[in-house]
């Protein structure tokens, strides 16, 4: 019944031969096929099941990945019963999100869930106080922090390259790119719009490199004007014909996040807005010693009395399957060494709250506390 997806793998890396990691899917639409594409790089997992409420993408699990057709369900505590996984990969909206992963962990499996982690931070507590009872391994899939981008300013800050950090600038901002596809427009599903769906990426990313504070304040609005307008969908856009009639999510959020050691976060994040540039995804940072900018990891600084900014002469692009690779590998090896995660459960929670208290700000329209 296992199938092992890398068992066409060739070199060092395929050959591994010790206990393999048993994983099941839970949810096989777009992101777990990135998943199950990383998968391929890590020869410690089988695949064993997979688990979708739609047939079709249960179909394609067999055809595509080689699923057997009996180690395929529609309901996560079936396949748990039958399969018995080590493990459960959970690629569920967000809404879905809390219930499979309680529900795998309280059955004594590890699991990995999607970002966001859940609709609220009581979910994510839930979700962890289960892991925690069965003592298994639950990670957040964020894969910024993995980036190779990441990686050279995470290993300048620890050098003291910036000092104290105070500030942080962070966008997630599409001009005009509301997902067509999924259910991203429905606040019932999702938990929210771009703030929760992309601005995730971003937050998570600065919220490491600033060291993971505690955040204790937020403040923010949200607006939709677009996204709920039938004209609208007729303007050339990413994903063209989204769901207007469902479309209950904002179009733009903007927060702010103080931490208890005086550092403030700012977020602007949007799935349309009018903005001279689609897809812009990066912070930049301002400490007492010097500055950088995220995406192409340039640091500023103060040199020879003189103000330089340091360039990489290279650094990787985005590398879709390698960061997804770097993200199931830490947890894969959480799993089976023991070795520390780099994206736990309650960094998912702390990135929960911040999300949650823009929300919570937007919604009461005044600063609200973050506990
Ligand atoms: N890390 C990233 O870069 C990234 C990118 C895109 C999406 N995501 C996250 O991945 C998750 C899924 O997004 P997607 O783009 O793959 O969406 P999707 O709609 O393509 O896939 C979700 C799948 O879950 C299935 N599903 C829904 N309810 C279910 C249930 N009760 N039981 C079993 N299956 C169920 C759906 O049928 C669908 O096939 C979201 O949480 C999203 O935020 C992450």
């Amino acid at each position: 019944m296992a199938v092992s997806v890398s068992t066409k793998m060739e070199g060092k890396k395929a050959k591994f031969k010790g206990k393999k990691l048993r994983v099941a899917i839970i949810g096989c639409g777009g992101i777990a096929q990135a998943h199950m594409k990383a998968y391929k790089n890590i020869p410690e997992v089988e695949i064993v099941a997979g688990v979708d409420i739609l047939q079709e993408r249960l179909d394609g699990m067999h055809e595509n990945w080689g699923i057997p057709k009996n180690a395929l369900f529609k309901d996560w505590n079936v396949m748990l019963k039958k399969i018995k996984p080590d493990a459960v990969d959970v690629c569920t909206p967000n809404g879905v999100h809390c219930a499979p992963v309680v529900d795998a962990c309280n059955f004594g499996c590890h699991a990995m869930v999607e970002k966001p982690m859940a609709m609220t931070p009581a979910e994510c507590e839930k979700m962890i106080a289960a892991a925690k009872k069965k003592n298994v391994k639950l990670s957040v899939g964020f894969q910024q922090r993995y980036r190779d981008n990441s990686k050279a300013l995470l290993q300048a800050r620890d050098e003291g390259r910036f000092g104290n950090i105070m500030f942080v600038k962070c966008q997630a901002l599409r001009r005009r790119g509301i997902p067509n596809w999924g259910v991203f427009g429905q606040k019932d599903l999702q938990g929210g719009g771009p703030m929760i769906d992309i601005g995730v990426h971003i937050l998570e990313a600065a919220w490491d490199f600033m060291g993971s504070p505690k955040p204790v304040a937020a403040s923010g609005n949200c607006w939709t004007y677009i996204g709920n307008k039938e004209e609208k969908t007729k303007v050339r856009s990413s994903w063209p014909n989204w769901d207007y009639k469902t479309y209950t999510v904002e179009d733009l959020a903007i927060g702010q996040i103080r931490f208890d050691n005086g550092a403030i976060l700012q977020i602007e994040s949007s799935f349309a807005a009018h903005i001279g540039q689609n897809d812009i995804m990066n912070f930049t940072a301002m400490g007492t010693e010097g500055g950088c900018s995220w995406e192409d990891a340039v640091i500023y600084t103060d040199m020879h009395d003189s103000m330089f900014n340091m360039t990489p002469a290279y650094i990787p692009g985005v590398d879709w399957t390698e960061m997804f690779t770097r993200k199931l590998q830490n947890w894969v090896d959480g799993c089976l060494k023991g070795t520390p995660l780099r994206a736990s459960g309650e960094i998912g929670l702390g990135v929960q709250k911040m999300l949650d208290g823009i929300y919570r700000s937007a919604e009461a329209g005044k600063e609200v506390v973050i506990k």
